[in-house]
């Protein structure tokens, strides 16, 4: 009964593919490090110029936009009943140190296309249609991911941390965010969103794993978004000379991180499922010199699972370890911080099933699968029924410069929002 009309058939929703490859190509441009590289991290000059790129494109797509204290990016387009509440869409354009230029961006300029797929359609939305560009979905900069979703979501936690949070440099988060014209940052519960705000949030993103790829499929359903935990640690010991000090003689914070390492390694195997998964990406050797012993190491330490309880084993086993390790070779474990443990999330069943009708309508093959990765998509599930749309990427390649995605497979992803927002909006 409520079918999306549109003015000839979903044959009309064609997406410009071209200029759609052409913005990826642009927006990729903006970055720190050069090509095929892409660095853009958050509240930098070339965060600032991207952010201004979206913006401008969400009002040439004649879309109200609205940005909030932390910088997420709000471009709605009316419906007929504009007092429901909308429906969104959206993803992130920041991009941790060498990494590729779909990562996020199809999310965000896909979905601006979108819309313009649905307008040119003649379309009509009942409820309001909103795409989102969320703020630092990646934790580059301060170590905390899916910073402005997690605001949204209402996370007071983040609100009060973000306060006493600074930078490598020492740079406070309020004045990182008031170079990028963010002047508000100081209390950030103004960005909190109340639960019910949004009728539906879905988000197109890549695949960033090989499935689809090899499989053939056009379209992965998103069900549920993997656990992820972060932690950061510090090992403390004398340091001294190289030569001069003798093996007996020391407390080597360097070897403790190494020793650590593969720790985290051996506990991650130790659960015996292939879904868990621990990464240490982060090691620091202070004060780095080659004829010093190493005083003080810093470890970042990532950790993911599809099931909550076996990630958090698996933190407290690396835990464990560390304590263990500071004891025998007589470091100080100075700090051991999980930054983050988050639950997983599961999609909700009524965007599920818009997402696959979508893709029986414009005749693409999909399947249904779980997301590895996070994504913003994790916290708007805390105030939205949410669901996300996969696309295929070369070999599943992400978070490096050779991550690609071809032209026609983000066209389709982009059919499939819009169909899929088209539909939600009427409901
Ligand atoms: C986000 O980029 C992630 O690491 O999953
Ligand atoms: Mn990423
Ligand atoms: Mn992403
Ligand atoms: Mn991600």
């Amino acid at each position: 009964v409520h079918e999306p009309h549109f003015q000839d058939s979903f044959s009309s929703l064609s997406v410009d593919a071209d200029n759609l490859q052409k913005q990826i190509d642009e927006l990729s441009s903006f970055s720190d490090t050069p090509a095929p590289s892409v660095t853009r991290v958050l509240y930098s000059e070339k965060d600032v110029l991207a952010r201004r790129y979206i913006k401008n494109l969400m009002a040439i797509s004649g879309l109200s936009v609205r940005e909030d204290d932390v910088g997420n990016i709000f471009g709605r387009w009316d419906g007929y009943e504009p007092e429901l509440p909308p429906v969104s869409t959206g993803s992130h354009i920041d991009a941790i140190p060498y990494s590729g230029k779909y990562d996020g961006v199809v999310g965000v300029l896909g979905a601006i296309e979108a819309i313009n797929v649905l307008k040119r359609s003649g379309f009509k939305p009942k409820r309001s249609l909103e795409v989102i560009m969320f703020t630092s979905e990646e934790p580059t900069r301060f170590g905390i991911s899916c910073l402005g979703s997690r605001l949204l979501a209402g996370s007071e936690e983040l609100a009060e941390l973000l306060k006493r949070t600074a930078d490598g440099q020492n740079t406070s988060f309020s004045d990182a965010a008031r170079f990028a014209g963010y002047k508000n940052a100081e209390d950030l519960s103004s960005v909190f969103l109340r639960k019910g705000s949004y009728s539906a949030f879905i988000e197109l993103h890549i695949e960033q794993g090989p499935i689809l790829e090899e499989e053939a499929t056009s379209i992965g359903v998103v069900t549920a978004i993997a656990a992820p935990a972060s932690i950061k640690m510090d090992f403390e010991g004398n340091g001294g000379h190289a030569g001069a000090v003798l093996m007996p003689m020391r407390n080597d914070a360097g070897l403790a991180a190494a020793e650590l390492a593969l720790a985290v390694e051996k506990h991650v195997l130790e659960s015996g499922s292939i879904d868990t998964v621990g990464t240490v990406g982060i090691l620091e050797l202070h004060p780095g010199a080659i004829n010093s012993i190493p005083s003080k190491s810093h470890l970042e330490i990532d950790t993911r699972d599809i099931n909550e309880t076996r990630r958090n084993i698996v933190i407290e086993k690396i835990h464990n370890s560390a304590l263990a390790i500071s004891k025998n070779r007589k470091v100080k474990l100075s700090e051991f911080k999980i930054v983050n443990q988050d639950p997983p999330a599961l999609s909700d069943d009524s965007i599920i099933k818009a997402a696959e009708s979508a893709c029986q309508e414009l005749n693409l093959s999909y399947k249904k699968m779980i997301s590895r990765a996070y994504h913003d998509s994790l916290f708007m599930a805390r105030i939205s029924p949410m669901g996300m749309i996969f696309i295929p990427c070369y070999k599943g390649y992400s978070h490096k410069p050779e991550e690609f995605a071809a032209t026609h497979d983000i066209a389709n992803g982009v059919r499939v929002l819009a169909l899929t927002l088209a539909k939600l909006s009427l409901t």
